[in-house]
């Protein structure tokens, strides 16, 4: 009976044929459908297997919370994450570290994220953009038709690249680190989180790439060093990580600092890139919001707008918004994982989730969840208008009942807790610079069946089917 009560304990365990591969294959090709299947059957607490490990979905924002909120000794990011991110990033850093190593370097990360550094990343962003569209051979003459999945990569790395990374990465781009990050990037895959024992092929590639990139990036801090005018204007992460020490005393390494600049090379390019590309795809897809975003444009720059600056940014709530609802119907990150380290209980069910578990929140499915969102499949930045002022902490109406902005929310596509993303001020920095320069200079439209691509989820993150073109036309020929 002790044996019968602990397996009633348990959450619910999705049926499956095969013991080892267990949903594997359905949870892979389309991740939201299994889970929605499965709260349909189970509730919003249900295990499945995903290649021998035991997986505990939690949904709603009860499980959101209930997984970003987990206590130090209950859920642990690094052991769910790190045979996937250590080989990447490299050692010491991010889940490399002890959790308070890492709360530590995203203090210091944050301390290049200001104001007054987007203040002069808007103008590098968007001269990155604009000699890109002159360059490319995707944007010759009056119109064309463009594939996003090829040239929003390379607009997200140089753009990155030429603020954040600074000036010498954006330079070696057009050299050699473009085939290292090649290398790298082909690493941080899926198959790494399940398989780490598996000595994949691309793996030599990849670990002589992360020593050469992280060598690059010490060569940089050397220069500097001797040099201190070099790029001295530059308000550059670089700049800020070198020479800091940790509350211990511990001055960070060069090495760390290089594989801090590598962690935010990889977390912010996919994630961005991915969010770009469903912005425009979304906007060809309703012609009529690239309008009134030129409209929105003209009343902050004027009717012959002047270059964009930060301060414009945030007079612009449709593009605010329009980057708010792409994040609710495509947050890039579909599954977010914690190892259980000690008996989890939820308490309305009253399951207790075993240590060796992991916990997976899916707060993309909570967004697209018609009892938080009015005909959630609809693109409307509209639905966002009743937001004021996000950041207050207090609850919001966007429309239909007030939603808390803590962790038990349907809408988190940054996370929440003490692994919430430091990205999201510069992402919005870089992705709303990226599309106000875009409505500037083009209007849009879908080809073909005028539809949006589907999702993709084979990457790490949602990206849209290649080749997700659209059709462009230039506003002044
Ligand atoms: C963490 C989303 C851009 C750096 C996260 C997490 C999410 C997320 C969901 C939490 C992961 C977890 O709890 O396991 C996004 C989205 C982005 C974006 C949607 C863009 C649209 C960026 C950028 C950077 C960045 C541009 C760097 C400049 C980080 C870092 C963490 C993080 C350092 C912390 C990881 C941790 O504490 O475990 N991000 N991110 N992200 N993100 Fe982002």
């Amino acid at each position: 009976s002790q044996l019968l009560f602990k397996d009633k304990a348990k959450p619910p365990m999705v049926f499956h044929y095969f013991p080892f591969f267990g949903s594997t294959v359905v949870y892979g090709m389309d991740p939201y459908a299994f889970f929605e299947a499965n709260q349909k059957k189970h509730g919003d607490v249900f295990t499945f297997i995903l290649l021998g490990k035991k997986i505990t979905v939690c949904l709603g924002p009860q499980g959101n919370d209930f997984v970003f909120n987990g206590k130090l000794a209950e859920v642990s990011a690094e052991e769910a994450y790190t045979h996937l991110t250590t080989p990447v990033f490299g050692e010491g850093v991010v889940y490399d570290c002890p959790n308070h190593r890492l709360m530590e370097q995203k203090k210091f990360m944050k301390f290049g994220l200001t104001i007054e550094t987007f203040k002069t990343y808007v103008p590098l962003i968007v001269d990155q953009v604009e000699d890109y569209i002159k360059k490319s051979k995707y944007f010759k003459g009056g119109k064309g038709t463009v594939p996003l999945t090829e040239i929003i990569p390379e607009i997200t790395i140089f753009t990155a690249s030429r603020s954040l990374q600074g000036k010498e990465v954006r330079d070696a781009l057009d050299g050699s680190f473009a085939a290292l990050y090649h290398d790298l990037d082909l690493g941080f895959n899926p198959m790494n989180f399940m398989f780490p024992w598996f000595p994949f092929p691309g793996n030599k590639r990849r670990d002589a790439a992360q020593r050469k990139m992280a060598r690059f990036y010490m060569d940089i801090i050397q220069r500097r060093r001797k040099d201190p005018n070099s790029a001295a204007k530059e308000q550059d992460m670089l700049w800020n990580l070198m020479d800091r020490s940790y509350k211990d005393g511990t001055p960070i390494s060069d090495k760390e600092v290089a594989h801090m600049m590598i962690a935010l090379l990889m977390a912010g390019q996919h994630t961005s890139m991915a969010t770009t590309t469903w912005t425009l795809l979304h906007l060809a897809e309703q012609p009529h919001i690239v309008a009134d975003l030129y409209k929105e444009q003209q009343e902050v720059c004027g009717l012959e707008p002047r270059p964009l600056a930060y301060d414009d940014l945030a007079k612009m709530p449709l593009l605010n918004n329009v980057i708010r609802e792409v994040l609710r119907m495509h947050p890039p990150i579909h599954s977010i994982m914690r190892k259980v380290k000690a008996p989890m209980t939820v308490k309305d069910k009253g399951y207790v989730i075993p240590p060796g578990y992991h916990v997976l929140a899916a707060p993309g499915a909570s967004a697209m969840d018609e009892k938080y969102f009015k005909n959630p499949k609809e693109f409307d930045p509209h639905r966002w208008d009743a937001v004021e002022d996000e950041d207050s902490g207090e609850t919001f109406d966007f429309g239909f009942g007030l939603i808390s902005k803590g962790t038990a929310s349907p809408y988190l596509p940054f996370g929440a807790g003490r692994h919430r993303c430091i990205g999201e001020q510069f992402a919005n920095v870089q992705l709303g610079s990226i599309i106000a320069t875009f409505t500037r200079e083009f209007e849009f439209a879908l080809p073909g069946d005028g539809k949006v691509p589907p999702p993709d989820y084979t990457s790490m993150i949602t990206l849209p089917t290649p080749p997700a073109s659209v059709m462009w036309k230039r506003r002044n020929p």
